[in-house]
């Protein structure tokens, strides 16, 4: 989708479609306002029909509006006024995107970004307008043997403002969100294919390519390396798969200066989480596949940052492999070392996220990093505790915490701090190893979180549980490319 952006009034300009915004009690917007005007009070007299409320998540297609240069005319209900807050705001940007699919227009302009948001300008408006509109279009059709619809008509978007005043910042938000996009889509893409597809090979593969084509670079250790580097927690989790581990590792170097301390992104990447010889039972075991979306959003930012050529040194690192019940597998009971030296007592082969990421993070003190983020679906407790909506975010460095909190406020790729105290850390004694894999069922994200803290103690850290966010369930199965916007503000924000 192309994207450009018009200033001034709605006037004759010619459009397949221009959409509208009519808040509840059909109240309509400036825009919708000057629409009504232009068509001698036409949009009032259908309302006054009751054919629109003004309601969230409805919307009604005019064609053919007296004196209106578009095509069509689309209202969008907003719901109340008062209540006009970010959520509603995507959510009618989504609704908009999805009534333009079912008609033939190949081009829109959309007056939504001089909406009231409170406490937000032409930048968020913009950038969750670019976002919510590609992810309304997003499909993933690349293993159906036809595709399941049509393709969209809809290939340009006009961002119409009212006044030249929010011009450079919306310019700015539309160029930073159609990046996010593209991880978002990357990361969606590599969620949502099966893990008979997506192996941790197909992943080092991808990562390649991606190198390739945005000018990264890439390096792919095998098994052998990996033994080398003395990872026995991955390493034991890869035992009971077929198919061979990688460790994946994508540079970024666009910092203008050399020797500045880079940021590192470390991905969980199981390809498949069977639980291993501690088996998951065999409802929705399917969405395990989802298991290597922390490498996805490593990936995906890494696009994203390529593309905005940030000049910030960025590393992603990504431990990829599948957890599975063979006859060579890790047991219950097992004690692995670590590549820190570390003994751990697998109590648990199903807690397998922290055994790969705890040898990743110490691989990532080569880098002596000016921060460390993981990103995981490490926990079911998480999803337990925070539900679908945040991102559950762990920091042994209080300002690096903000910064992530801040950026998901900002991208409304929204992240809630949990406490990583002392406390919760004696959760994990081993009477055999230094410590366990796994600790209480209390707090099950905590002590995970805990459990990696033994891991980071050399640099600024925070963890990412995206265990709740980073796929959908139900009917809407599918990967979300969450925390790829997230990580990208963040990384955006924090230049060298
Ligand atoms: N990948 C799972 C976490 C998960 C489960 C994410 C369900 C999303 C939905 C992880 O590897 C896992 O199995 N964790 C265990 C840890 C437990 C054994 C301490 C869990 O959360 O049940
Ligand atoms: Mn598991
Ligand atoms: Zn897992």
């Amino acid at each position: 989708m192309k994207f450009s952006i018009k200033v001034g009034p709605l006037g004759t300009k010619r459009s397949d479609c221009v959409a509208v915004g009519v808040f509840e009690g059909r109240v309509l917007s400036a825009p919708a306002q000057e629409t009504d005007r232009t068509s001698r009070g036409y949009l009032t007299r259908v309302l006054a029909r009751g054919d629109l409320e003004g309601k969230k998540a409805t919307t009604l297609l005019l064609h053919d509006v007296p004196h209106v240069a578009a095509d069509r005319v689309l209202l969008v209900g907003l719901g109340k006024e008062k209540e006009f807050d970010e959520s509603a705001y995507r959510g009618a940007v989504t609704e908009a995107a999805n009534a333009l699919r079912q008609t033939g227009a190949a081009n829109a302009t959309l007056c939504f970004v001089d909406l009231p948001v409170a406490g937000r300008g032409a930048d968020f408006k913009s950038e969750q307008l670019v976002l919510g509109l590609t992810e309304a279009a997003y499909r993933f059709d690349r293993m159906k043997s036809k595709p399941a619809e049509p393709k969209a008509a809809l290939q340009s978007i006009v961002v119409q403002l009212g006044s030249d005043r929010d011009r450079a910042q919306a310019q700015t938000a539309i160029a930073h969100a159609v990046a996010v996009a593209q991880g978002v889509a990357l990361a969606r893409d590599l969620g949502n294919l099966p893990a008979n597809v997506c192996t941790p090979a197909y992943l080092a593969q991808e990562a390649a390519s991606l190198a390739k084509r945005h000018g990264l670079k890439c390096q792919v250790l095998d098994e052998k390396a990996i033994e080398k580097l003395g990872m026995g927690a991955f390493l034991a989790v890869a035992r009971g798969s077929r198919q061979p581990p990688r460790l994946i590792v994508l540079e970024h170097r666009g910092a203008r200066k050399k020797g500045t301390r880079p940021v590192v992104l470390v991905g969980k990447g199981v390809t498949f989480d069977t639980g291993g010889i501690s088996l998951k039972p065999a409802p929705e075991m399917d969405e395990m596949k989802f298991d290597m979306c922390g490498a996805a959003s490593v990936l995906g930012t890494m696009m994203s940052v390529a593309l905005m050529k940030l000049p910030l040194d960025v590393v992603g690192i990504v431990p990829a492999t599948e957890n599975m019940p063979g006859g060579n597998a890790v047991k219950p009971g097992d004690i692995v070392t670590t590549m820190s030296g570390q003994t751990v007592e697998i109590l648990n082969t199903d807690a397998e996220g922290r055994l790969l990421l705890c040898d990743a993070l110490t691989y990532a003190e080569r880098y002596h990093p000016a921060a460390v983020v993981d990103i995981a679906t490490l926990t079911g407790a998480m999803v337990i505790a925070l539900g679908h909506v945040a991102t559950g975010l762990f920091a042994n460095d209080d300002s690096l915490g903000r910064e992530l909190v801040d950026a998901g406020e900002r991208s409304w790729d929204r992240a809630w701090q949990l406490p990583l105290w002392n406390d919760y850390q004696d959760a994990l004694k081993s009477n055999f190893a230094d410590i366990p894999n796994i600790g209480s069922r209390a707090g099950g994200a905590v002590t995970a979180a805990c459990f990696l803290s033994r891991f980071a103690k050399r640099y600024p850290w925070a963890h990412l549980d995206i265990a709740g966010t980073a796929w959908k369930s139900g009917p809407d199965k599918g990967a979300t490319g969450r925390p790829v916007a997230l990580l990208t503000g963040f990384l955006a924000r924090r230049l060298a």
